[in-house]
């Protein structure tokens, strides 16, 4: 249990830590949620809409804003705001147009539009777009900056205004997250503006609460989602789940399960117990299984075969054997690759060698900030977790043209039963040394991997999305 946040909390405790100015942490509540998704995420909170100079994805904002139930304050150049009015005005929710809060208003988010920045002159937007409603925003409050890819081939100057995009976006996330509020990037390349939609609702909502100072790319490199709306549904959809009997793999069965999804609960023939309960709630079936067993992937491919395929394949279990290289043994070295990693590998290529992740499906694989960063005693599960990092990488390019993406997922520090046992100043320091200052739950892991499985995520592929809460580690 984190004592810091149970004492913010409470109010009593809270105004009692201010007044005596106790140098203790006062993480910020996050605003989540575990209900079903839903088209109106707003509930008629304000969202403003800055278009930076030459702004070029606004089209997306007012296609995700006036749907999804924001009442929009548009400040931007005033041609902008005709495209924000109509779409308004067609969902009877009320527009303004304006470059600074009115007294006393609180806002939900800020999208700023950055696309069209070219020159470092533009960086002065930046500053201009933010500072006057900073103190307007409340806590759990979102800002995302919208943005093209910053690629080899760009004028330097141009690279050079992009990539200060993100330092700036980094930055704020750190300042501004000790009021629970997050701070993204969105990148959208050329040609992948509709798909723009989806993750920016994601990164708007409160399921993006433990996302924070993450840069994320949208494309159009793998073949769009061929499936009808609603896009964000997995009603029909089969997924497998490993590791899911507990901690992060049992509540990313919940999340997929709450959306529709038939789910497979995998787990070693150990935590039958828990892995049966579970598929008895969410209606879903079991394989009980250990995935580094030479048998394993045939028995994955036999049951996937029995249901005509899956959709989604979400690689989560994973195993920890911490010790410093020299005091490792082989067997502690071999048995985390071999779980967190070739059993993730030899358990895709028989899946898709027999074409049994059906076309339009999701393969998500649980890393770690550890598999980015690096961390003493952790020298096989940084070696697993980044293994998984370069396996999504360099399959997403050959599976594109199905339709299937594959992305990597690194979570900071979430409290489960694996870190539960962590010594307590190491656990204690990873909660604090994070933009959020705190850790994360299992379910922000899971609500970040239902987001990759969505429909409406075809614009995410070959990716590393960070969970962590702003972590200080790593890149
Ligand atoms: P956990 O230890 O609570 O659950 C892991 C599950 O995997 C258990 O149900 C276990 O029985 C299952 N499992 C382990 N070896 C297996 C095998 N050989 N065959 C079948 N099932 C097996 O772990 P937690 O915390 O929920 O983590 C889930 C994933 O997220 C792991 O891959 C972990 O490395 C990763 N992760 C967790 C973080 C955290 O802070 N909890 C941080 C970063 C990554």
């Amino acid at each position: 249990m984190d004592l810091f946040l149970e004492l913010s909390r409470n109010p009593a405790s809270r105004s009692i830590i201010e007044s005596l100015g106790l140098p203790l942490p006062q993480p910020a509540v996050l605003r989540r949620t575990r209900a079903p998704l839903a088209e109106r995420i707003f509930d008629d909170a304000t969202v403003v809409v800055h278009a930076g100079p030459q702004a070029n994805l606004l089209s997306p904002v007012q296609h995700t804003l006036a749907a999804a139930g924001a009442r929009v304050v548009y400040a931007g150049p005033s041609d902008g705001a005709e495209g924000f009015r109509a779409p308004a005005e067609a969902f009877s929710e009320p527009f303004a147009s304006r470059n600074a809060p009115l007294e006393r208003e609180r806002i939900h988010a800020l999208v700023l539009d950055a696309s069209g920045f070219s020159t470092p002159e533009h960086l002065t937007d930046l500053y201009q777009a933010l500072v006057p409603w900073l103190k307007a925003i409340d806590r759990s409050g979102r800002i995302v900056v919208l943005a093209r890819p910053n690629r080899p081939g760009l004028t330097p100057a141009l690279g050079a205004t992009r990539q200060a995009i993100e330092g700036f976006t980094r930055s704020l996330a750190k300042e501004l997250g000790r009021r629970g509020t997050t701070v993204n990037l969105l990148r959208v390349a050329e040609g992948a503006e509709e798909r723009a939609v989806g993750p920016l609702r994601f990164l708007l909502s409160p399921r993006s609460a433990f996302i924070t100072a993450q840069p994320l790319e949208v494309t159009a490199r793998v073949r769009a989602n061929k499936s009808a709306p609603p896009r964000s549904s997995l009603f029909g959809r089969r997924a497998l789940v490993t590791g899911a009997a507990q901690g992060i793999g049992a509540a990313t069965a919940r999340a997929l399960a709450r959306e529709g999804a038939h789910v497979i609960i995998v787990d070693r023939p150990e935590a039958d117990a828990e892995a049966s309960r579970l598929a008895t709630e969410l209606k879903g079936s079991v394989l009980l299984v250990d995935i580094a067993a030479p048998g394993a992937p045939a028995r994955f491919a036999e049951h996937a075969r029995g249901m005509g395929g899956v959709d989604i394949v979400v690689h989560n279990a994973g195993i920890t054997r911490d010790k410093t290289l020299g005091r490792m043994t082989q067997d502690q070295w071999d048995s985390v690759l071999d779980v967190n990693l070739r059993a993730a590998v030899r358990v895709t290529e028989q899946l898709l060698a027999e074409s049994l992740v059906r076309d339009d499906g999701r393969i998500v694989l649980l890393a770690s900030v550890t598999g980015l960063a690096g961390n003493v005693g952790q020298t096989n599960y940084a070696a697993s977790k980044a293994g998984l990092i370069g396996y999504a990488r360099a399959l997403a390019e050959p599976l594109g043209p199905r339709g299937i993406t594959v992305n990597a997922i690194a979570p900071g520090l979430i409290e489960t039963r694996m870190t539960g046992h962590m010594p307590v100043a190491i656990r204690e320091a990873a909660r604090r040394l994070s933009a959020l200052n705190q850790g994360g739950l299992p379910e922000d892991v899971a609500e970040a991997i239902t987001f990759l499985s969505l429909p409406s995520s075809d614009g995410i592929s070959g990716s590393v999305l960070r969970v962590c809460g702003g972590a200080l580690v790593g890149i």
